[in-house]
């Protein structure tokens, strides 16, 4: 599956380039714009295996570093360290990528500061091991920018980073990922849905919806719904259902009633 671009097609080879110079990558943008597709393209342009961690999710830094455990090694326990993902990228030189990067927790910070400046070295506080990274070691993050509000990047991570800002796809680019990835191959139910994709879209950078549900996700699902029900059916289940506001499902089903 390749990635798409709209107008803006430096994207992708600026990304590539960047890698290549060893800057460290931030990619701004709403959820389901295309980051974590563009991190895996990278990846596999450059051909460097990736590691990820999610700094909303993997909370602590052992997942971002890696645990003890006890190992029987010829009868013996033995206390081995297991390498978490932070730490396999930099031994191995493989690309790692810090999903939500704004998510992490002040405590996390110190570490990442290391990692990603001129000294590209980490001291692992739970066995004072020194690491210093692989020289083709790579580093891209990524923020999900919200329309309603983002939680601001640490200044001293932040100017770490050169930054490429992301936007959804839409029009045209639109409508060949949605003839790619979903089982959707009717052009005119594509034309009608991409449109009331759109007005989903304005909804939410008004602030009317949640933006999940004008999601590129969201609307591979609607798509992949519509060929085995029909299309009120499908927003349903894809989309309205999905949301707990009454409001704004009442604000969909007017879209939906507009454009089908
Ligand atoms: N530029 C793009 N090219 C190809 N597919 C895309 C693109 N943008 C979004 N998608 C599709 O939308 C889904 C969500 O994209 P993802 O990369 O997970 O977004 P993000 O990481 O920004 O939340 C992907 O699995 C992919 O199917
Ligand atoms: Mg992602």
């Amino acid at each position: 599956m390749k990635f798409y671009q709209n107008e803006d097609t430096t994207i992708l080879s600026d990304a590539v380039e960047m890698i290549k110079m060893k800057k460290n990558v931030l990619l701004k943008g709403p959820t389901g714009s295309g980051k974590t597709k563009l991190a895996e393209t990278i990846s596999h342009q450059v051909g460097q295996k990736m590691n990820s961690v999610n700094c909303s999710v993997d909370l602590d830094a052992e997942s971002l570093l890696g645990f003890k455990t006890i190992e029987n090694i010829d009868g013996n326990n033995v206390i081995t360290f297991v390498d978490g993902p932070v730490v396999e990228a930099m031994k191995n030189g493989n690309l790692l990528y810090i999903d939500e990067i704004n998510m992490a927790k002040p405590e996390t910070l110190p570490i990442l500061n290391g990692v990603l400046d001129y000294r590209r070295t980490l001291t692992n506080p739970f066995t004072g091991e020194v690491i210093t990274a692989h020289p083709d070691f790579t580093v891209i993050a990524a923020i999900n920018v919200g329309y309603v509000g983002t939680l601001p990047m640490n200044e001293a991570l932040k100017n770490r980073f050169v930054v490429l800002d992301m936007h959804y796809i839409s029009g045209e680019t639109l409508k060949e990922v949605i003839m790619e990835q979903s089982l959707l191959q009717d052009i005119n139910l594509i034309n009608q849905i991409v449109k009331f994709n759109q007005d989903l879209v304005t909804m939410a950078m008004q602030g009317q919806i949640a933006e999940e549900a004008s999601s590129i996700r969201a609307l591979l699902d609607l798509c992949d719904l519509t060929t085995i029900m029909p299309v009120e059916r499908a927003i349903q289940r894809a989309i309205i259902d999905k949301l707990d506001d009454e409001r704004e499902q009442n604000a969909i089903i007017n879209a939906m009633e507009l454009n089908f």
